[in-house]
């Protein structure tokens, strides 16, 4: 198949998902398939052999089968090219619109879990009636962040509470929505779900920082030797059951399709979520990879399944009447 893959963006993740798009286009060249790169530039100019690209609705992108958006963050991750590539009328990699409108905004993700009972920390909006009580209840330190926003960029936890209205103000530059957060207790552990209706959930692995770092900040995320993935997670087998239950009915709720990585708090046998990235870093070495290929899915076959999840989900889509 001829398969565009997407990468860069106007988000602060540009780097990253320039990476992660020179992953994706090798893994798919090593499972057979023809790729052509498009990258996304800062000014949201979209680039293909050297040429922008003029688009038309319905006329589909470039000649291709399939796109695979490896974009991350606003602009990229939140629905706006998934929209794009709907209008296009081309079958993409990953969760539609409402699936990564949804995941991207953490105060409507969590409002959602909420009225589902899903396990989670306590939160408030900043500016919200009463957030400021609310705030004062949830403990210490609060985690002040970018409703929209990923890779760590504009958080801070707030230990003193002189601070919090300078760390609003300092999430404020990335987004007007801010959510604060109670501190959640534990470990960090992840999984990667793989799928659109039947669903694969790895292992959970568990994320070590350096000893040096108090958070999974953007430095631990991206520094060489900032992060370790312990797979299988050091958590007991009742948490991994619960961890890999919550995951795959999280991926539902939130209508997702294709991939993502969703991520929990674990302390005991306490296993909180922390959020859903639908598009998650998406390296050979990337946690959403290594987590599948610890269950024995190299990256070549994995970036083929997904290119085979897009074309049954573009399929079904269009079996509706509408
Ligand atoms: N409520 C919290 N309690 C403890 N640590 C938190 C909390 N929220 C975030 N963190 C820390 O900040 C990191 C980034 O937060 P996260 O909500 O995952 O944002 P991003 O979308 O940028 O990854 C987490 O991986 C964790 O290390
Ligand atoms: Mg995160």
């Amino acid at each position: 198949m001829r398969i565009a893959v997407l990468s860069g963006g106007r988000s602060s993740e540009h780097e990253i998902s320039v990476t992660s798009g020179a992953s994706v286009a090798d893994g798919l060249r090593a499972a057979g398939h023809d790729v052509v790169e498009v990258r996304i530039e800062r000014d949201g100019r979209w680039i293909a052999d050297g040429a922008e690209l003029e688009a038309r609705p319905a006329a589909g992108l470039l000649g291709c089968d399939i796109a695979f958006p490896a974009l991350h963050g606003p602009g990229g991750e939140d629905g706006s090219v998934q929209g794009m590539l709907e209008v296009l009328d081309i079958p993409y990699v990953g969760s539609g619109v409402e699936a990564s409108a949804v995941c991207i905004d953490k105060l409507v993700f969590k409002d959602l879990l909420a009225a589902h009972g899903i396990p989670q920390v306590e939160y408030c909006r900043a500016g919200e009636e009463g957030w400021r009580e609310r705030a004062a209840s949830l403990g210490s330190p609060l985690w002040v962040k970018p409703a929209r926003l990923g890779s760590s960029v504009g958080i801070t936890p707030v230990a003193d509470p002189d601070g919090l209205d300078a760390a609003i103000e300092s999430a404020r530059r990335h987004d007007p929505r801010v959510i604060i957060e109670a501190p959640a207790p534990g470990k960090e552990v992840e999984c990667s779900v793989l799928g659109n209706f039947e669903l694969t959930v790895s292992v959970p692995g568990e994320i070590a920082i350096r000893a040096d770092t108090d958070w999974y900040d953007h430095e631990a995320k991206y520094a060489e030797g900032g992060m370790e993935l312990i797979v299988p997670a050091g958590i007991s087998a009742a948490a991994s059951d619960r961890l890999r239950e919550l995951a795959a009915r999280v991926f539902e709720l939130c209508g997702c399709s294709g991939l993502a990585r969703c991520d929990f708090f674990v302390d005991g046998e306490m296993v909180l979520v922390n959020e859903l990235n639908t598009i998650p870093g998406f390296t050979e070495t990337s946690v959403y990879g290594k987590l599948l290929e610890a269950g024995g899915l190299g990256y070549p076959d994995l970036c083929d399944r997904l290119v085979e999840l897009a074309i049954e989900r573009h399929r079904e889509a269009r079996s509706y009447e509408f």
